[in-house]
């Protein structure tokens, strides 16, 4: 099983960026040291999104002693294949053989935390990324440990996530603001300073740059994109 040396990560990262997705190998490795770190273990994690798996392999291989929870209702959408992935998902696990660290609830977020009663020591949160939808997902953070750790996907580089965020976090009393890993935000459990929701604030001129990336990526603009630093064709991860 992969450890937490960069060899392990990397053979790890191997085997795992074989998986479509959008998580970047930094994402990966912050995923990974989160899930690492958890001290005593084992550790729990909840997961929002899981897709074909690509996070849900890395948060599952950190650790023999893991038990991750992931939720997707596996929808079909413009982006999404819908039911099908579900397998796909189940199909990652067996062959990185970690199928048996993993629940794979095919539901909502929201719907699966009306019925969860348990601790988390880790939360990613990759679901859908509406203001609304996210602005639930981040209700899961009660459940997190205190030092517990919330990770969010296309933090600063998706509206609606970011909106959520400075509506429900930056003015808020239990999350600390750590920095990102690209579009990964970290928090932690604790009562943010004056300093981390500042480092939050810091973050928007990115978010605004990200925004405008996107837009002219949509109009097939890459040029103009790339005149903001911006190389390759996906979206600012
Ligand atoms: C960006 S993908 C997740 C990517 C995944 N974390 C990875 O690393 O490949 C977003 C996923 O969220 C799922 N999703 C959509 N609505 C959801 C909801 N309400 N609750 C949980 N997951 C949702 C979609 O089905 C999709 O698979």
């Amino acid at each position: 099983m992969p450890d937490a040396t960069p060899e392990g990560f990397d053979a790890l990262w191997q085997q795992v960026d074989r998986i479509p997705g959008w998580l970047t190998p930094a994402q990966a490795r912050l995923l990974h040291t989160a899930v690492r770190a958890v001290h005593p273990g084992p550790a729990r994690v909840l997961e929002i999104g899981a897709h074909q798996g690509r996070s849900t392999c890395v948060l599952a291989a950190a650790r023999p002693d893991v038990a991750v929870t992931t939720v997707d209702p596996f929808v079909r959408t413009r982006r999404y294949a819908g039911p099908a992935v579900r397998g796909l998902l189940g199909a990652n696990l067996t062959r990185l053989g970690l199928e048996h660290r993993v629940t794979v609830l095919a539901t909502t977020s929201a719907d699966a935390r009306r019925g969860w009663v348990g601790a988390v020591d880790v939360l990613h949160v990759d679901g859908k990324h509406d203001y609304w939808t996210v602005t639930d997902d981040l209700r899961w953070a009660a459940h997190l440990v205190p030092g517990g750790t919330l990770l969010v996907h296309d933090a600063f580089s998706s509206v609606g996530v970011t909106l959520a965020l400075l509506r429900h976090v930056l003015p808020g009393r239990s999350l600390a603001y750590r920095g990102r890993t690209g579009s990964m935000a970290r928090f932690v459990v604790a009562a943010p300073s004056a300093a981390d929701r500042a480092r939050m604030l810091a973050e928007l001129p990115w978010w605004a740059r990200n925004v405008v990336v996107k837009v002219l990526l949509r109009l097939r603009l890459r040029p103009l994109a790339r005149l903001l630093g911006h190389t390759g064709r996906d979206d600012p991860y």
